[in-house]
């Protein structure tokens, strides 16, 4: 996914290893704000704080690893992606990034939608208070029960990802005695520029219908003609993690060609197009993400572009940006277990969390910055490998960073720009318990999902 080769600078070991790091930055104990939370910075004693409150007084109250999530940040980037959307779009959260009862209540204040993804999600949406009509409901492959759950608690609309999903979702709108509004995901061929597991618009993958060879025209074809189906329109996500609008005006362009297709065969003009989520963040200084009201701008200008030379009235656009509103809003907080320097090559910190907390390195060679939280250091920086306490050579938090040479156990680190997929991919491996999520706000603090016990964790073993 990166970078410089070699690092200039002071450094720890005479020979640097091979690797994809950048130099380090002059100054360790400086928190780049492109990867923090908005309200993180150090205190007089030169602590790392959120929300007004120090980590060793978070880590103290709710121990370690934890995520902690900044909710003035959250609310303000939420806020942001609505208002640069402005009431002639939707925003849906995606909710697989990170969902709990509290960020849908937020949601739901903030103005935003939310797309939820199984039956699990739909439970916490609905649960939450979230009104069911500004809910969508994804999935390559929902069950007939949940199917029946979302179409009977009257969500605004399915996606609809096969031809056999077509006829179950009609089917079972028919027998509830409604007719479910429903989009059609296809896949528009794009090769989004990201890892491998999470670009989707391509066709050799799962998800959705494609384009090529008439297949999704076929589809729009057959849920035409269902009296279960009010088709609303397509939708299309073509990957994550992504910085480069190309994706999206190919995509644009391909899906207003359905719609004019459409409007040809059929003549309905299908009111609405959904471009997904998938806008990438910075995980390191150097991703330079865009600011909503840019891909807001880029993204309209190619929809009215496309529906113009089409003459089609422009369709309501909406949006599932998921990463790109949670991802930047947490870090999660470790303690040093141990610190093993190995000669030549790079010094191996471990920390009480890992690949149960954070999968996505080991998964598609993510790349994370990561800092001493507890405290300052002038030492010189040495070159680290965060890794987790798990049974795997592979549990590996943070590949390459820099910190301060003095580091020890006992020592907090931060890992930024964890809000997204860390929590929501969490798992038990090795029986871990998964950590809390604890929402920080104007000195405040609160859990949102608690630690997991011991109990937890042998409630389900009933053999
Ligand atoms: N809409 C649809 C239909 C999606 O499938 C996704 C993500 C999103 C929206 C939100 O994408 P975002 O804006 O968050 O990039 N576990 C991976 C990401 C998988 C994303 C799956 N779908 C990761 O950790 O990077």
């Amino acid at each position: 996914m990166s970078r410089s080769a070699h690092p200039a600078g002071p450094r720890h070991a005479d020979v640097l290893p091979e690797g994809h790091y950048s130099a380090p930055a002059d100054d360790l104990n400086v928190l780049d704000p492109k990867v923090w939370a908005r309200t993180v910075g150090r205190d007089a004693d030169g602590v790392v704080t959120v929300g007004g409150i120090p980590v060793t007084q978070l880590a103290e109250e709710y121990g370690t690893p934890a995520y902690l999530l900044d909710e003035a940040d959250f609310r303000e980037r939420a806020r942001a992606w609505r208002t640069a959307f402005g009431d002639d779009a939707d925003v849906f959260y995606a909710g697989k990034a990170f969902l709990s009862r509290a960020v849908v209540r937020w949601l739901d204040e903030e103005g935003l939608n939310l797309d939820v993804c199984s039956g699990g999600e739909l439970a916490t949406a609905l649960s939450a208070g979230m009104p069911a009509e500004r809910i969508a409901f994804h999935g390559n492959n929902k069950s007939p029960e949940e199917i029946e759950r979302a179409v009977r608690a009257g969500v605004g609309r399915i996606v609809l990802d096969s031809f056999q999903e077509i006829v179950r979702v009609a089917h079972i709108a028919q027998s509830l005695g409604g007719r479910q509004r429903v989009q059609i995901r296809i896949t528009v061929g794009v090769e989004a520029h990201t890892h491998e597991f999470i670009a989707t618009a391509h066709e050799d993958q799962k998800f959705g219908i494609p384009l090529a060879g008439g297949q999704a025209a076929e589809a729009v074809r057959r849920a035409l003609q269902l009296d279960g189906l009010e088709v609303i329109g397509i939708h299309s996500h073509i990957g994550s993690q992504i910085f480069d609008m190309s994706g999206f005006e190919v995509a644009a362009h391909r899906v207003v060609g359905l719609l004019k297709d459409i409007r040809d065969e059929h003549g309905v003009e299908l009111p609405e197009i959904d471009l997904g989520g998938g806008l990438g963040i910075a995980y390191t200084s150097d991703d330079d993400p865009r600011e909503p009201h840019e891909i807001a701008k880029a993204l309209t200008e190619i929809v009215t572009r496309e529906c113009e030379a089409a003459r089609l009235a422009t369709p309501r656009i909406s949006v599932e940006p998921g990463r790109a509103i949670v991802g930047p809003t947490a870090f999660t907080l470790y303690e040093v277990g141990t610190v093993k320097p190995l000669d030549g090559l790079r010094t191996y910190v471990s920390v009480d969390g890992g690949m149960s907390d954070n999968i996505r390195t080991a998964l598609y060679d993510a790349e994370y910055s990561v800092a001493l939280a507890s405290r300052t250091s002038d030492a010189e920086p040495m070159l680290v490998r965060v890794v987790g306490k798990h049974c795997e050579s592979g549990d590996i938090v943070v590949k390459d960073a820099f910190l301060p040479g003095d580091l020890a156990p006992g020592d907090l680190i931060a890992v930024p720009a964890t809000g997204a997929y860390c929590r929501s991919m969490a798992s038990n491996y090795n029986h871990a318990l998964r950590p809390p999520v604890v929402a920080v706000r104007d000195g405040a603090a609160r859990v949102l999902v608690r630690r997991e016990t011991e109990e937890d964790l042998l409630r389900l073993d009933v053999g």
